[in-house]
């Protein structure tokens, strides 16, 4: 932390000068923390959709861990498509819907409207930090590796502009990071990466139809994606989370997010 904002945080250079040094290492701990406070908004590391664990401290002596179905949370049926998904797990998704909306305005192709769909659905399910990779793998199983590559690759590429085809840095991410903000080394490589593939412009799709679709008043629904996950998307016959993919846990980990093991 910065030595000076530390020294006024104790009171100046003669308060700091009074203090023991365990008095010292505490106020610095206790300055630090308070930067940190004041700079992140911690997220969920798994989202519970808002419902606290049901072993959370205050639960009464003698309660039984949540195992199954929460009954708090939409009952999912035994065999869950996307669309169920959707419907109980990522509404309103709102902004999912209209980056979808958007690039079917557009008149893109179907795999890319289905990418601009679902690209956040691995922040809306389980991880919010990596979600681009998070929400890819969940994917992999049951879509064109066209799709998963572009919302793997989204996450690196939203930081870095592309004036050429239409997207600035979002001035949303100077407010959300600060002016200083570059992303750590592994998104700089992944979007150079990205940069020359040949699906680079289903990944910049993304970002294009992202940035803007935040709009409260959007009026959108599932209904006009219906044709296109029917086509695109790879439904199990055993409903996802139960049909073995190499993902299929994770699925179940949105069916059952609060779950104690
Ligand atoms: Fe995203
Ligand atoms: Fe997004």
């Amino acid at each position: 932390m910065d030595r000076r904002k530390f020294i006024a945080s104790v009171g100046g250079a003669s308060a700091l000068a009074a203090m023991s040094s365990m008095e010292k290492a505490d106020a610095l701990e206790y300055a630090m923390t308070e930067e940190l406070d004041a700079r992140i908004v911690r997220p969920g590391i798994c989202t519970t959709y808002g419902k606290e664990p049901m072993n959370a401290p205050k639960a009464k002596e003698g309660a039984k861990f949540m195992m199954g179905h929460d009954p708090r949370l939409p009952l999912m049926s035994d065999k869950p498509t996307l669309i169920e998904f959707f419907e109980k797990r990522f509404a309103p998704a709102n902004h999912l819907l209209q980056s979808g909306a958007l690039a079917l305005k557009a008149g893109l192709p179907e795999k890319t409207v289905l990418a601009c769909l679902l690209h956040d659905i691995g922040g809306a399910t389980v991880m919010r930090s990596d979600h681009g990779y998070w929400g890819a793998q969940l994917l992999e199983p049951y879509v064109d590796e066209e799709v998963s590559w572009a919302i793997r690759h989204h996450q690196a590429l939203r930081y870095f502009a592309d004036e050429e085809v239409g997207y600035s840095y979002p001035e949303a991410y100077i407010r959300y990071f600060g002016e200083d903000f570059s992303p750590e080394p592994y998104i700089h490589e992944a979007a150079e990466y990205a940069k020359n593939h040949k699906w680079y412009m289903t990944a910049r799709q993304i970002c294009i139809n992202d940035v803007y679709s935040f709009d409260p008043n959007a009026v959108v629904s599932l209904d006009m994606f219906i044709d296109i996950i029917g086509r695109n998307f790879k439904q199990p016959e055993e409903g996802l989370g139960y049909d073995n993919s190499p993902t299929a846990h994770m699925w179940r980990t949105v069916i059952f997010p609060n779950n104690f093991l």
